[in-house]
């Protein structure tokens, strides 16, 4: 991993962009991304934490600010031409912005994950997924880009475009400059962010807790995924998982807006993601608000995860079928 803290020139996102050959159409949809987030930080540190008196899809009340980032998101990649269809978690469909697929781009987005988190001040975030042409329901390998913005003490904005993982942060003018580049993960960890209650865990997820926990990992858990996912991804190790439950065989997180496009960005930094059976990557969403199990972070953590869901629960009926509810 390659630190850019004092060198002379800061390279900006854009630069960064056309410097690792990303052609002209995606370079601007991710730096339409990143105009997006500088309205959306602004929305989140001065707007209203009132909600907004609507539920989105899975249920949830939407807050104003999940409606307000989704808006601005959403016309913001409706005026910047390069996109074909967009989806948003906040969404109930995909909107289709052109009809023309040609070097255009598709795109799944959670604007404001984890915003019931604003009102106690801790940190939350932007996901998003970028496939190439019209179709999003598509196995998350097929990404061409994954972004995610963090909106902690600090502003970042991490992207991966299949060359390694790089981290920005948001400077006084609000440019994004580059903080690290090629960001890679240890191939086990010692910390842990699990999610989910425990008393509801399958034997085998318990089982693999309780190795790790034997093993003397730490817990480090926000709420938020985008800022536990940072954490792993910045101090190079540990795991996050968001597992199925009983009575919760698909667990809570959704495989298009939150899964994919983090599990493209651990992957390219060396780690692993998988559903407890197989990678995450490899899934291949049936319907847009798919959710599934999760267990993603570092290699050998992840495969123990695996490993013990196939030694408890293979032929037990304890892991998600496939097939998802919203
Ligand atoms: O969008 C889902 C989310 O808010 C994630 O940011 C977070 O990882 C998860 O839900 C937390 O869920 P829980 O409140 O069940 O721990
Ligand atoms: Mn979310």
């Amino acid at each position: 991993m390659s630190r850019a803290g004092k060198t002379k020139f800061q390279i900006d996102l854009r630069r960064h962009l056309r410097e690792h050959y990303v052609n002209e159409n995606l370079t601007h949809l991710i730096c339409e991304i990143a105009e997006a987030s500088k309205y959306i930080i602004h929305s989140i540190s001065t707007g209203d934490l009132g909600v907004a008196g609507t539920s989105n899809l899975y249920g949830e009340k939407q807050l104003e600010l999940d409606v307000l980032a989704d808006r601005i998101l959403r016309k913001r990649l409706d005026h910047s031409r390069v996109v074909a269809n967009m989806m948003s978690e906040e969404m109930d469909e995909i909107i289709p912005v052109s009809p023309d697929c040609d070097g255009k781009y598709s795109v799944a987005f959670d604007p404001l994950d984890g915003s019931s988190l604003v009102d106690v001040n801790l940190a939350v975030g932007t996901i998003v997924s970028i496939f190439e042409g019209c179709d999003l329901l598509q196995p998350g390998r097929r990404q061409v880009a994954a972004v995610y913005v963090l909106y902690g003490p600090r502003t970042t904005l991490v992207y991966s475009v299949g060359k390694g993982v790089h981290e920005f942060g948001m400077n006084m003018l609000r440019e994004y400059t580059l903080l690290q580049e090629n960001i890679t993960l240890e191939p086990q960890g010692s910390l842990y962010s699990p999610g989910g209650q425990r008393n509801l865990y399958t034997p085998g997820v318990e089982a693999f807790v309780t190795k790790l926990e034997d093993r003397g990992v730490k817990l480090r858990y926000s709420g938020g995924f985008v800022p536990d996912i940072n954490q792993i991804l910045l101090k190079g190790q540990g795991i996050f998982f968001y597992p199925h439950l009983k009575k919760q065989p698909q667990g809570k997180l959704r495989l298009l807006f939150e899964l994919s496009p983090m599990a493209f960005l651990i992957e390219q930094a060396g780690g692993a993601a998988s559903d407890g059976r197989q990678p995450i990557l490899d899934l291949q969403p049936t319907q847009i608000h798919e959710r599934s199990p999760v267990f993603i972070g570092c290699k050998k953590d992840v495969a123990l995860a695996e490993e013990y869901i196939r030694k408890f629960e293979d032929g037990k009926g304890e892991v998600a079928e496939k097939k998802a509810k919203p």
